[in-house]
C-alpha cells in the first residue's frame, strides 16, 4: 500500500486494465497498471492504442458517493487532475469538454470513466514517450512535445495523490472553476452529435452541473453527454 492509500498492481501484459477489472473486481483504492495494453478501450468504443512499454495506462478503483455516482463529474474531475500534473510538469495543456486533455489541438490523454456498484473504474491513458502515432488520430505525447522522457512509474506515482484528491473533493465549484479555466472550447464553434442528433453552435461554457453549454439557433442548449465534441473552422 502506497503511503497516499492506493495499491497498485502491474500488469505486463493485458488486454484491458478495465476490462482487467470488469472480470476480477477488486476494492477501492487498487490502480491496475499494464505495461502493454492489446484491446486498450476508448469512449465510445473506440479502441487505445498506446505503444508497449511506453505510455502510462492504468485504471483505478475508487469508490464514489451522492452525486458523484454522476459519471460525467468524475470525469472532468479526472482530467483536471491529469491536467494540472502535466501543468506541474512543466507542459501547457488544455481540456476538450469532456475529459481529453490536449497539448496545442493534439490529444495527450484520455479519460474512460464506468461506474457501477458504488464504484468508479477510472481509467487514464498518459501519452508519455511515444513518437509516432497513426495518421488521423490527432495525438501527441509529453515527448514529442519537448523531447523529455518519462518513466511512468514516476508519472503514476505523482498522478494519483492529485487524482484522489480531485475525485474525492465535494466541491463541485471548484472543480468546474478548474476545468472552465482550461476549457478549450469556450467561443468556439463545435459540431457534436447526441443521441443520434447532430447539432452544431457556438460553445458558451460549461454549467454548474458540468454539462456543456452550445447556443444553437439563437438559443442555449446544454449537452450532459455527447458523441465526439468536433471543431469546426470559422468561415
Ligand atoms: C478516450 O477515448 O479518450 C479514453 C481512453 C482511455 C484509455 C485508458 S488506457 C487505461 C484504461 N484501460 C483501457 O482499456 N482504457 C483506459
Amino acid at each position: 500500500m502506497k503511503a497516499g492509500g492506493w495499491r497498485e498492481l502491474w500488469l505486463d501484459e493485458i488486454d484491458s486494465t478495465q476490462a482487467y477489472l470488469h472480470r476480477h473486481p477488486q476494492p477501492p483504492g487498487t490502480v491496475v497498471v499494464a505495461r502493454h495494453q492489446t484491446a486498450g478501450r476508448g469512449r465510445r468504443g473506440q479502441p487505445w492504442e498506446s505503444g508497449a512499454g511506453k505510455n502510462l495506462t492504468f485504471s483505478a478503483v475508487l469508490s464514489v458517493m451522492g452525486e458523484w455516482r454522476d459519471r460525467s463529474l468524475i470525469g472532468l474531475a479526472a482530467g483536471l487532475a491529469v491536467a494540472e500534473l502535466i501543468e506541474a510538469l512543466g507542459y501547457a495543456p488544455c481540456l476538450k469538454w469532456p475529459n481529453d486533455v490536449l497539448i496545442g489541438c493534439r490529444k495527450v490523454a484520455g479519460i474512460l470513466v464506468e461506474v457501477s456498484g458504488g464504484r468508479a473504474l477510472v481509467g487514464i491513458g498518459l501519452n508519455l514517450n511515444q513518437r509516432e502515432f497513426a495518421a488521423g488520430l490527432g495525438a501527441t505525447s509529453l515527448a514529442l512535445e519537448d523531447g523529455r522522457h518519462w518513466s511512468p512509474a514516476e508519472v503514476l506515482e505523482w498522478l494519483m495523490p492529485r487524482l484522489l484528491a480531485r475525485t474525492g473533493e465535494l466541491d463541485r465549484d471548484d472543480i468546474l472553476t478548474g476545468v472552465r479555466c482550461r476549457c478549450c472550447l469556450r467561443g468556439r464553434r463545435v459540431s457534436l452529435c447526441c443521441s443520434g442528433q447532430r447539432w452544431t453552435g457556438v460553445v458558451e461554457g460549461i454549467g454548474p452541473d458540468g454539462a456543456l453549454r452550445v447556443e444553437v439557433d439563437g438559443g442555449v442548449r446544454c449537452f450532459a453527454q455527447a458523441d465526439e465534441v468536433r471543431l469546426v473552422q470559422d468561415d
